[in-house]
């Protein structure tokens, strides 16, 4: 992509940060955050050496930063443990009687953990793993619904120095023997099965099916959550609850070297299969605690709540481990937003008093679409900021969000990251910077970013281009689980000298970050990156298909939706094979690759060398007039029998 990319938004609003929550910001002026974003620029190891006093040691490290990209190390020489950050520095004082979970399921239960609570589950949960076999670097799938359990083994693998794989309950059986067996991990927690919308997802059904083709996994511990029937293999799999029962509540928390691996996340590229990005301890640990101050402004008697699923990046850094390593009280919300009606969110903000919200602009679109009358019906004046992160949000979505929620008086934050860059990297300091809708405004201290054209130029003005980061930061990945190669190729080859993944963006005249999308071959649907690889590969492994090309196309509530053109071996399709096609498609990934259309097509457009039309079939999915060059097509009756297929 050579030529600047052109942007289509035009938009000149801007609000400033209200007076009384400039007043009271952790960072609260424009000269505090330009010597800070200097300093990390100019001298990253004396600044994030500082920022690193936020958090507890049990050993100070020798050397802050070494190394350049794609292959730093942070902090080499320090020990420390996350859980111990997370957990038992905050019983010393007043906050081991504080909540640190708040959570209800979907039914309507609740439980709340404080810090003490959490502490003695983790502990004993440690235990348990360790009795398990678990040992320090191994390998740890968790695949559970939103419950506090989840997040008791999260804090539990950290303690021991186990590595933590969590799947999102929505991906399939296929999908957890594929990471089980890249992760090879040797233990998986599950539950018996969560509540969404009414109704039950079942996880540990999908463990066994999962485990016939995973076999590095040894044992299985089930939480019974819905109370369903599930098969328990003697030997391999536990329940929870028995487990817990006579293991002791003390567990010292292992002294870990900072750049001990931490988690590894699956998520999708462009080409091949998921890829397994790695954090490690102390840099991760660091990026989530600083962030989470910064941005959400955190404060000791805030209640504050983001509503990802775990299974996310977002769920990890600022659901568990960001709020937690600040002492905060986070709210876990196991179910749907519209159950069991449409005003679910609204009435949980109204009932803990919720001061701070985060949240995706999929989620937004769906509110403004079920309309202002249930957010109306519920007090929402404990909330003092908004959130969003997970895809660019449309300006209308924005002002939405600002005058219903908000109420005109909340700052929002719309953060852009990665599940790669571990935490925030651009985003408004909600006490200082104006905010502009559809904007993520500007980069956090010790984040350098640019924007650049395809050979690593700096774009001129405030045209579009490739969104780089030229400096190091201590919550990056490290590698993509063992495979160092591609890790150095997805994210380091692309721009000499800087790290890319994927986003286009520009730069406007105050020095505005506007991300414009993926510039890749991966789908933002819903907030959650799907690989158009992916979706073809399942495709394809069905016997009826010959070859398939999958597109995004604009959808009014999952920001992209899916569009898959298939050609057949043999006969024409109909709406049953679709139907089985989307189903397979479902069995193989899951529910969150669903097709939102199946095209036939008696053959893909081709350019002469072979290589698919994916601009074509874009624009043919989103029901645009032709604009693309379509001289180098190979055969052009291809392009009106596919605008025929039309569902
Ligand atoms: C997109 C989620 C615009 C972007 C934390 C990125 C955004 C991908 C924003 C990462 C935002 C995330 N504005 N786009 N505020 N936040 N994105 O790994 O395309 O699931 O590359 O991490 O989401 O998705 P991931």
């Amino acid at each position: 992509m050579s030529e600047a990319i052109e942007s289509v938004l035009n938009e000149t609003r801007k609000f400033p940060p209200p007076s009384d929550f400039a007043a009271q910001a952790n960072i609260s002026s424009e000269e505090q955050y330009q010597q800070m974003w200097t300093r990390a620029k100019e001298d990253p190891a004396g600044f994030w050496g500082d920022m690193a006093a936020n958090l507890d040691w049990f050993k100070k490290w020798d050397t802050v930063l070494d190394g350049a990209m794609p292959n730093t190390k942070w902090f080499v020489g320090g020990k420390i443990n996350l859980s111990y950050n997370c957990l038992d520095r905050h019983l010393l004082g007043p906050n081991k009687n504080k909540a640190a979970i708040i959570w209800e399921g979907e039914p309507g239960d609740t439980r709340v953990l404080r810090y003490q609570d959490l502490h003695r589950e983790v502990c004993k949960f440690a235990n348990v793993l360790k009795k398990l076999g678990v040992q320090t670097g191994d390998r740890v799938t968790l695949y559970m619904p939103m419950i506090p359990e989840l997040a008791i083994a999260m804090l539990a693998c950290t303690r021991i120095g186990a590595i933590h794989s969590i799947i999102f309950g929505g991906f399939s059986a296929e999908a957890v023997a594929d990471r089980n067996n890249d992760a090879q991990a040797k233990l998986i927690v599950t539950a018996d099965a969560g509540w969404r919308r009414g109704k039950e997802v079942f996880l540990k059904s999908a463990v066994d099916a999962s485990l016939e083709k995973s076999p590095s996994v040894q044992k299985v511990v089930v939480v019974r959550r819905t109370g369903s029937p599930v098969e328990m293999v003697p030997d391999r799999d536990y329940w929870w609850h028995d487990l817990m029962k006579d293991v002791s509540a003390e567990c010292d928390p292992v002294q870990l070297d900072a750049e001990h691996p931490l988690f590894i996340l699956y998520t999708s590229g462009s080409t091949g299969k998921p890829k397994g990005v790695l954090h490690t301890t102390a840099g991760y640990l660091l990026g989530a605690t600083m962030t989470s101050k910064w941005v959400f402004d955190l404060k000791d008697e805030d209640t504050y709540w983001c509503t990802a699923d775990i299974g996310w990046v977002t769920g990890h850094s600022y659901v568990v481990y960001g709020p937690l390593a600040n002492g905060a009280t986070t709210v876990m919300y196991e179910g749907a937003p519209n159950w069991p009606d449409e005003g679910r969110f609204w009435e949980l903000i109204e009932k803990y008093r919720v001061s701070i919200f985060y949240t995706a602009p999929t989620a937004i679109r769906a509110f403004v679409k079920w309309g202002d009358d249930w957010p109306n019906r519920h007090d929402l004046s404990s909330l003092r900021l908004l959130g969003t992160v997970g895809e660019p949000i449309n300006p209308e979505a924005w002002m939405w969000y600002h005058k219903i929620i908000g109420q005109e008086r909340c700052p929002i934050v719309d953060t852009w990251w990665q599940t790669e860059t571990g935490g925030i990297m651009i985003s408004p300091l909600p006490g200082i910077t104006p905010t502009k809708p559809g904007s993520c405004t500007r980069p956090l201290p010790g984040v350098v970013p640019d924007i650049v054209t395809k050979d690593g130029q700096t774009v001129p003005g405030t045209n579009g281009g490739l969104l780089v980061m030229k400096q190091p930061w201590p919550s990056m990945l490290r590698t993509l689980y063992g495979d160092h190669d591609r890790f150095v190729q997805t994210y380091f080859s692309e721009i000499p000298g800087a790290y890319f993944a994927g986003d286009g963006a520009r730069r406007d005249e105050d020095g505005y970050y506007w991300v414009m999308g993926r510039v890749d071959d991966v789908l933002n649907v819903a907030g959650h990156r799907l690989s158009t690889m992916e979706v073809e590969s399942a495709l394809v492994s069905h016997p009826r298909v010959a070859e398939a090309a999958v597109v995004g196309f604009p959808h009014d509530l999952k920001g992209e939706g899916i569009c898959c053109f298939v050609s057949l071996k043999g006969l024409d399709g109909d709406d049953a094979l679709k139907k089985e096609l989307i189903a397979h498609v479902r069995k193989q990934i899951g529910a969150l690759a669903t097709p939102d259309q199946i095209r036939f097509a008696a053959a893909l457009p081709k350019t002469r060398s072979g290589k698919i039309m994916r601009r074509l079939l874009r624009d043919i999915a989103a029901g645009r007039e032709k604009t693309q060059d379509t001289t180098t097509l190979e055969d052009y009756n291809v392009l009106a029998k596919l605008r025929e297929s039309d569902e």
